[in-house]
């Protein structure tokens, strides 16, 4: 009976020893399991920190490079002129972006304007107004005007279109468009806003003209559908709709007819005799004169005609004005000039006379001169070595710029025919 009762006692206590036991071991492992977890985290933590601080040495002089960058970048624009909100007007320049349309912005900016530029850049480049990108004064709209647009301004230069030959001749019906349908959305422009608008009409209206010089009063002599047609028909109706939208709708509209213009930023393509020559010459090519050389051209630098521009915009003039320098010369004149300025040693090679090239060409700036006080002052020979001395930058330029594509080749798709 002892010896049973002595079992169940030990036993018992043998029992509650084990969950003793098992008690504590169930404690030590959920603390070792516990230790080793806050272990990993301050190991992960450390980890952390570590890789924190080596990425921030590796940043921190990356920051210091970028702010140096941002410090070298801050544009520096040419000085702009401040104007008071009275005095200042909102203006868009359409073909701001090229040739003429360049240096009227750099007019206009300098004079304390708000300029907005549109162009679809397909003569014009980012680069003619590039310096000015970023200022709070200029905004670059890229824009078709054959397209309608809608924005708030009070003048309207309107220069969108190709000028040059090469240019209005490789997409007639393009040029045709941009001067009728391109024309008629920025006159419905002006009339919505109340802005003026200015054409900017050239000389080619007056065709292969039988008077000379050519005055305001003259009709023309333009063959209708010859290859030039697309480039001065709409240039002539684009005057129509000036007149059309003056009379009816009370827009104001003035109307610059523009002789041939040459400086720099003119496209190395521009195909026209000055362009022609100085690269010719520039390059040791021979300077190519179509037809005898006799025929005259009269050019004025582009700095003038901007200045006659905004007189002329700022007029009361509303009728039709020359802009133009009626210095006249014989091409040959011009080769032989531009020859000696490049100190080219260049032959002058004559070739046969081109379709509808006029013979003489020549403004007659009287009503300019009365009714605006301007006339040209630039001296041929001074714009003539500025523009020189652009395309020698801009040969240099594209020499280091060049890229030559490589060919693809043909992919030909099996089971089909090629239509060459
Ligand atoms: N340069 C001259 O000797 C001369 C002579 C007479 C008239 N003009 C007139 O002056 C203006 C400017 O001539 P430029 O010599 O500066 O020529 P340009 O070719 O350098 O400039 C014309 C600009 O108009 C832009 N443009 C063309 N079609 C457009 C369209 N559909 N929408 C938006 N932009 C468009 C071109 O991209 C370019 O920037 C033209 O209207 C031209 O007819 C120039």
């Amino acid at each position: 009976m002892v010896s049973k009762a002595l079992l169940r006692l030990v036993s018992a206590i043998n029992r509650r020893r084990m969950k003793l036991l098992l008690g504590i071991a169930l404690v030590a492992y959920v603390a070792s399991v516990w230790g080793n977890f806050v272990n990993m985290r301050s190991i992960q933590e450390n980890g952390e920190l570590k890789i924190e601080s080596k990425i921030e040495e590796i940043v921190e002089p990356l920051r210091e490079k970028i702010r140096d960058l941002e410090k070298s970048f801050t544009q520096k624009y040419p000085p702009v002129k401040f104007l008071s909100e009275k005095d200042r007007k909102r203006i868009l320049i359409t073909g701001g972006a090229g040739f003429v349309g360049s240096h009227l912005t750099d007019k206009l900016m300098m004079d304390g304007h708000e300029v907005t530029v549109v162009d679809n850049f397909f003569t014009g480049r980012k680069r003619n107004v590039e310096h000015w990108i970023g200022h709070e004064n200029f905004e670059l709209i890229n824009h078709d005007v054959v397209e309608p647009l809608y924005i708030e301004v009070d003048q309207i230069y309107h220069l969108a279109s190709p000028a040059s030959p090469p240019n209005y001749m490789y997409n007639p019906i393009k040029t045709l468009k941009t001067n009728t349908i391109g024309t008629l959305n920025m006159l419905g422009l002006a009339k919505r806003v109340g802005a003026r608008l200015l054409l900017a009409s050239t000389s080619e209206v007056y065709g292969d003209p039988e008077v000379h010089p050519q005055s305001e009063d003259y009709w023309g002599h333009v063959n209708p559908i010859g290859p030039r047609a697309c480039y001065d028909e709409g240039k002539r109706v684009a005057e129509t709709m000036c007149y059309a939208y003056m009379k009816q709708e009370g827009v104001e509209v003035r109307v610059a007819r523009i002789f041939n213009t040459f400086g720099p930023r003119m496209h190395m393509n521009d195909g026209r005799v000055v362009s022609n020559f100085i690269l010719q010459a520039l390059q040791g090519e021979p300077l190519t004169v179509y037809g005898s050389g006799s025929q005259t051209r009269a050019f004025q630098y582009v700095s003038d005609l901007v200045n006659g521009l905004v007189a002329l915009m700022n007029s009361n003039v509303s009728s039709p004005v020359n802009l133009g320098n009626p210095e006249e010369h014989t091409i040959l004149e011009f080769a032989q000039l531009i020859k000696n300025l490049v100190g080219s040693g260049s032959e002058i090679q004559f070739l046969s006379e081109a379709q509808d090239d006029p013979q003489k060409r020549k403004p007659d700036i009287r009503k300019a001169k009365l009714m605006l006080g301007w006339e040209p002052v630039v001296p041929l020979e001074e714009g003539l070595n500025k523009a020189i001395h652009y395309f020698r930058k801009e040969l240099e330029y594209q020499a280091n710029n060049q890229y030559i594509p490589k060919p693809k080749p043909a992919r030909i798709k099996k089971g089909r025919t090629r239509h060459n």
